[in-house]
């Protein structure tokens, strides 16, 4: 498939002191499909994501959305152009209500786009990811599983073009993470989704394509049958 991608990376480094924690030669992400990112623990997954949405700033190398140099962009101007992500570290605000944590990030996409009201901006987030009854209710108070679905929720009232997910069934009931794969799928429909994630089976079943990395480089990349056949994927982490 010779598709352009909407998110690319190119010689993408970024050094910690002496430690290179990502060397990516080449990433491309594109338009519509859900992507798994796997490897190793300290492999690299979360600062590559960092440096795609800005939260670091890269060693070296560039990184472009739709066509667009973004290498420099802070953070909050990818998000209005339409990445948006969700982090490992939970960042809830756990005094406030479902509804409050969600209208934040509504309220910011009503800023840049004016459509819509913040009601129901808000409610359609909670509603997608099945907490909309719960919605006054303040996030402290819910389980942990709900607090990863409302950052989820969060992700989504930015109505972003490529949501980024790090980890996002961490923690998570088996139930929960059913409802969580039928969620990404749903979500997929309209939005780009790349995932951080540790559970196999949650890989499998959702990945269209996977790239693993491993001391901050693509070890392999490919379709979950390709991946999982992989010789060197194996000995570097699913064998393991
Ligand atoms: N802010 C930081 N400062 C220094 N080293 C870091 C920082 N963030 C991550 N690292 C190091 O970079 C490597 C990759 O970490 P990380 O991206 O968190 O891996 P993963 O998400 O795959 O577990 C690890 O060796 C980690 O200790
Ligand atoms: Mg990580």
């Amino acid at each position: 498939m010779a598709a352009i991608g909407q998110l690319t990376a190119e010689g993408l480094v970024k050094d910690f002191g002496g430690l290179r924690a990502v060397d990516v030669t080449s990433f491309t992400l594109n338009k519509g499909e859900i992507r798994a990112v796997i490897g190793p623990n300290g492999a690299g997954k979360t600062t590559f994501v960092s440096l795609l949405c800005g939260r670091f700033a890269p060693s070296q190398g560039r990184i472009a959305f739709e066509g667009r140099d973004i290498t420099t962009m802070p953070a909050h101007e990818r998000v209005a152009l339409g990445i948006a992500y969700t982090f490992q570290i939970t960042s809830i605000f756990g005094n406030l209500s479902l509804y409050d944590n969600v209208a934040l990030p509504a309220q910011r996409r009503i800023m840049l786009d004016g459509g819509g009201t913040l009601r129901e901006r808000a409610m359609a987030a909670l509603d997608r990811v099945g907490l909309a009854d719960r919605a006054q209710e303040q996030a402290g108070t819910q389980s942990y599983g709900h607090q990863r679905l409302l950052e989820v929720a969060m992700g989504l009232a930015l109505a972003p073009k490529v949501l980024i997910l790090d980890e996002p069934t961490q923690g998570l009931a088996d139930s929960e993470i059913t409802d969580f794969i039928a969620l990404i799928r749903e979500v997929a429909e309209e939005t780009t989704v790349l995932l951080i994630e540790h559970n196999m089976p949650v890989v499998m079943a959702l990945a269209e394509q996977i790239t693993v990395l491993d001391q901050g480089r693509v070890l392999a990349e490919g379709s979950p049958e390709a991946i999982r056949a992989d010789a060197a994927v194996q000995a570097a982490y699913l064998g393991g």
